[in-house]
C-alpha cells in the first residue's frame, strides 16, 4: 500500500458542450491536467477564480465522475482499472463536505438517520453499536445529544455544516474533499468550522483537499497550495513558502489582492487586467498571458511547463 492518500497525475476532464444548433459543438477543457499528491494528516488547498476547475477538480476525486485523460490513485489504487467491489471501498475512503448545508442535508431525515445512515449501509455495526458511534461524533462536532432528533431546518448553517462534517467522518475516511465548506457562512462562524476541520484531522488523520477561492482561509488550513488558472495549476508548494514568496505573476496577483496579505514587502497592489478567458476559447500559449505584467512574446506561443523553483512548482516563462 502506499503511504500517499491520492496521487493524481495528468488529471483532466473536458466536457463537449453544445453551442446552438448551426454551430460545432465545443470542448471545455474545465480541468487540463494536473498532477499532485495527498499525504495523510495533510492539507492541499486548492484555490483559483470562479470556473478555473476546481469543483470539477473534485468530482475527479470524488470519483463522481471518470476523468477524460491522466490517473488518479487512492492509497496506491489505480482508480480507473479498480474493479466493482474495490471502487466501493475507495468512495468510502474519499468523502466529500460542499459548500451549500442548506442543500447537502435531507430535509426530512433527523440528524441521528443522517449520521447513521452510512453505517447501516457500510458496516455490519449493531444498532446500539451505530448510535454510540454517531453520539461520540456528534459530540466531537460541537453538537449536542438532543439536536441528534432534529431536522436540519432548526439549525443555524454553521450548525448544519458541523452536521455535513459530521457525516462525511462518520466512516473514518482516508480523504476529505471540501469544496469551499466555508464561502456559505457568516465570517463569524467560518473560524470556528475552519478550527473543526483541523481538530477532526488532528485526531483520525484526515487528508483534505479544501478547496476556496479566499486566500484567508487557505492561510489559515493548508499545508500545501495549489493555484488554479483556467484547469491547470500554475503554481504549487508549501504554504509558508509560498506565501511568504509568490513566484508566479497570478498567485501575487491574487495576494496583493486580498488586504490581509498584503505586507510590507508587497507594498503595491498588483492588478490584473482584463476579464478571465472563457475555458472554450482559451489563449494560446500561457492560458494567463494575456492579462500578465510579465508576459513576453514567449508566452503567446509556449504552454509554460511546471518546474521546479526555489522549492516550490511554478509554470511560467518569466520566473
Ligand atoms: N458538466 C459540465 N458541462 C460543461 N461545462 C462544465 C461542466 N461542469 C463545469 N463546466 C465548466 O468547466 C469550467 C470549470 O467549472 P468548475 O465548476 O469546476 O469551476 P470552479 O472553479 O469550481 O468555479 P466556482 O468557484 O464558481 O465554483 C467552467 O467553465 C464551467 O462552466
Ligand atoms: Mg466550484
Amino acid at each position: 500500500m502506499s503511504e500517499l492518500l491520492l496521487e493524481a497525475h495528468d488529471l483532466a476532464k473536458h466536457y463537449t458542450v453544445s453551442r446552438g444548433i448551426f454551430r460545432p459543438k465545443a470542448t471545455v477543457k474545465a480541468l487540463a491536467g494536473v498532477s499532485f499528491t495527498l499525504a495523510p494528516k495533510k492539507t492541499l488547498a486548492v484555490v483559483g477564480e470562479s470556473g478555473c476547475g476546481k469543483s470539477t477538480l473534485a468530482r475527479q476525486l470524488t470519483l463522481i465522475e471518470p476523468p477524460t485523460r491522466g490517473s488518479l490513485k487512492i492509497r496506491g489504487t489505480d482508480a480507473a482499472t479498480a474493479d466493482a467491489a474495490t471502487l466501493m471501498t475507495l468512495r468510502r475512503d474519499v468523502q466529500m463536505v460542499f459548500q451549500n448545508p442548506f442543500a447537502s442535508l435531507n430535509p426530512r431525515k433527523t440528524v441521528a438517520t443522517t449520521l447513521a445512515e452510512p453505517l447501516l449501509i457500510n458496516t455490519p455495526l449493531s444498532a446500539a453499536e451505530r448510535r454510540e458511534r454517531v453520539e461520540a461524533l456528534a459530540t466531537k462536532v460541537g453538537l449536542r445529544p438532543e439536536h441528534l432528533r432534529r431536522y436540519p431546518h432548526m439549525f443555524s448553517g454553521g450548525q448544519r455544516q458541523r452536521i455535513a462534517i459530521a457525516r462525511a467522518m462518520v466512516l473514518n475516511p482516508g480523504i476529505v474533499v471540501a469544496d469551499e465548506p466555508v464561502s456559505a457562512l457568516d465570517v463569524s462562524i467560518q473560524a470556528q468550522i475552519l478550527n473543526l476541520f483541523m481538530d477532526l484531522q488532528d485526531e483520525f488523520g484526515t487528508g483534505y483537499v479544501f478547496i476556496s477561492h479566499n486566500l484567508s482561509v487557505v492561510e489559515h488550513v493548508a499545508d500545501e497550495v495549489m493555484v488554479m488558472y483556467l484547469g491547470a495549476a500554475v503554481e504549487i508548494g508549501e504554504k509558508t513558502r509560498l506565501f511568504a514568496a509568490p513566484l508566479h505573476p497570478y498567485t501575487r496577483a491574487l495576494m496583493s489582492a486580498t488586504p490581509a496579505l498584503r505586507k510590507a514587502d508587497r507594498r503595491e497592489r498588483i492588478v490584473i487586467h482584463g476579464e478571465l478567458p472563457s475555458p472554450l476559447n482559451p489563449p494560446s500559449g500561457c492560458s494567463f498571458h494575456k492579462r500578465c505584467p510579465l508576459a513576453m512574446p514567449r508566452c503567446a506561443q509556449e504552454v509554460p511547463q511546471l518546474r521546479e523553483v526555489d522549492g516550490r512548482r511554478v509554470a511560467c516563462h518569466a520566473v
